[in-house]
């Protein structure tokens, strides 16, 4: 099928609410670690890495070999019965995991993952109301979305009782108007008066990413989360990291984002990257958590053979290459290329990253710091002109998010820097 005839059929047959970017979508055909080709044929270097998930790059054949293989011996048993792929995961991920999280519940999403975590944290504690934080994404269900931080991710207007939105640590636009020297965190402070103001006092948890992703990379303080943390145990509350996009080395240095902070979360939600893009969600508790579900729970698709085998093949690309580390050097690198951007082009108002999650907050101006998302769809068509994709992401479409996969090599960051300083000059 050619792409005028892909393109016809998607807008006759799907949802129009599905966005693409680009004004003239791209149709992709293949991949090939970091490359990706079109239906033309015409190659890209792709920096998104279908949003923070191909981990270790595009159809990795170690992966495809495992997974054709389980596809072609068992490709289905639901949660009814145990499987050899499925327990090997669980217990991979107990030992990557940090403090005393140990038993996993599988499912095909983030979404499906964060719901899980939200559903064991109030059974746990027999208690419903439940923090997030401003700027945060969750998902798509009903509970996700209201649990979601961002008007336009939760257009739907569903809403389900008893979820607060907690200040995030937006340094570059401090809703208290600080600056990191002096604000003393008062971002993370408040967290105690919010729940003093606007809940009973008695909370099942706290939800909130380590960096925050579509949120536009936000990278909390070094106290942030311990200060969260801190305020959200006091109350009797359960800390749930989100590493939907921070985990699996995607931030450097440790397996799992949450770990900068020093914090050991009572549940983790992982998705994204753990399967290099087969649907797989786990939500990881720790045993005394996990051991207070007694009811009956199934997930038809949950650690799916194929999928679980996909999970155990990614980490093992992961653990091979040494990504924890590889990423701290490769982020280090890249960030410095960025900032050497941020010297020369206007647009750039902030460039931050963590690993290999980076970003660039575009404006209008630097003295205003007024956001321009204009700015990101230029640079977008700019990047495209020169076979580079990037994401999109923050509260006003304005932060560009570069998250290659974790397997990318130095060179590659350097092409795409590169591409990035020509496509900022071509803007000018
Ligand atoms: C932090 C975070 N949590 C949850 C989700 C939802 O994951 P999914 O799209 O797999 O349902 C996302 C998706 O972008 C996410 O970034």
């Amino acid at each position: 099928m050619n792409r005028d005839e892909i393109i016809r059929k998607q807008k006759e047959y799907i949802w129009p609410s599905v966005a693409h970017y680009y004004a003239d979508p791209l149709v992709l055909e293949r991949g090939e670690g970091t490359r990706l080709y079109d239906t033309d044929g015409t190659e890209y270097l792709d920096f998104f890495g279908g949003i923070l998930t191909v981990s270790a790059g595009h159809c990795r054949p170690e992966i495809v070999e495992k997974t054709s293989r389980q596809s072609a011996t068992l490709g289905h048993t639901s949660t009814l019965y145990p499987t050899e792929p499925q327990v090997d995961l669980a217990e991979k991920l107990a030992q990557l995991t940090p403090g005393k999280l140990r038993k996993s519940f599988f499912t095909n999403s983030g979404t499906e993952a964060n719901e899980t975590a939200i559903m064991i944290a109030k059974i746990h504690t027999d208690r419903q109301e439940v923090m997030a934080l401003r700027h945060g994404y969750s998902g798509r269900s009903a509970l996700a979305m209201t649990l979601t931080g961002h008007a336009s991710w939760r257009a739907s207007g569903t809403q389900i009782l008893g979820i607060k939105h907690a200040h995030n640590a937006y340094c570059y636009r401090c809703p208290f108007g600080l600056t990191p020297s002096s604000c003393g965190t008062a971002c993370a402070k408040d967290m105690e008066d919010l729940i003093r103001t606007s809940t009973s006092g008695k909370i099942a948890c706290f939800l909130g990413e380590p960096v925050q992703g579509v949120g536009g990379f936000i990278i909390p303080p070094p106290d942030y989360f311990r200060i969260i943390f801190d305020i959200v145990k006091k109350h009797g509350g359960l800390f749930i990291s989100d590493e939907v996009q921070t985990g699996f080395a995607r931030t450097g240095k440790y397996w799992f984002g949450i770990e900068h902070w020093g914090i050991e979360p009572d549940i983790m939600v992982m998705a994204k990257g753990i399967a290099n893009g087969a649907p797989m969600g786990a939500t990881v508790a720790t045993s005394e958590v996990a051991d207070s579900f007694t009811g009956l729970t199934i997930s038809t698709y949950g650690g799916n053979p194929v999928s679980a085998t996909a999970a155990l093949a990614t980490i093992e690309v992961l653990e091979k290459c040494d990504a924890p580390r590889r990423v701290e050097a490769l982020g280090a690198h890249f960030l410095g290329g960025l900032k050497k951007l941020e010297e020369k082009h206007d647009w750039i108002g902030d460039v931050r990253g963590i690993g290999l999650m980076q970003a660039i907050e575009l404006v209008k101006d630097r003295e205003s710091r007024d956001p321009s998302p204009e700015a990101a769809v230029r640079l977008f068509e700019e990047t495209k002109k020169r076979r580079l994709l990037i994401g999109k992401g923050g509260l006003f479409g304005n932060v560009i998010r570069i998250t290659p996969p974790l397997t990318v090599t130095k060179e590659e960051i350097d092409e795409a820097l590169g591409k990035l300083d020509e496509s900022f000059a071509a803007m000018a």
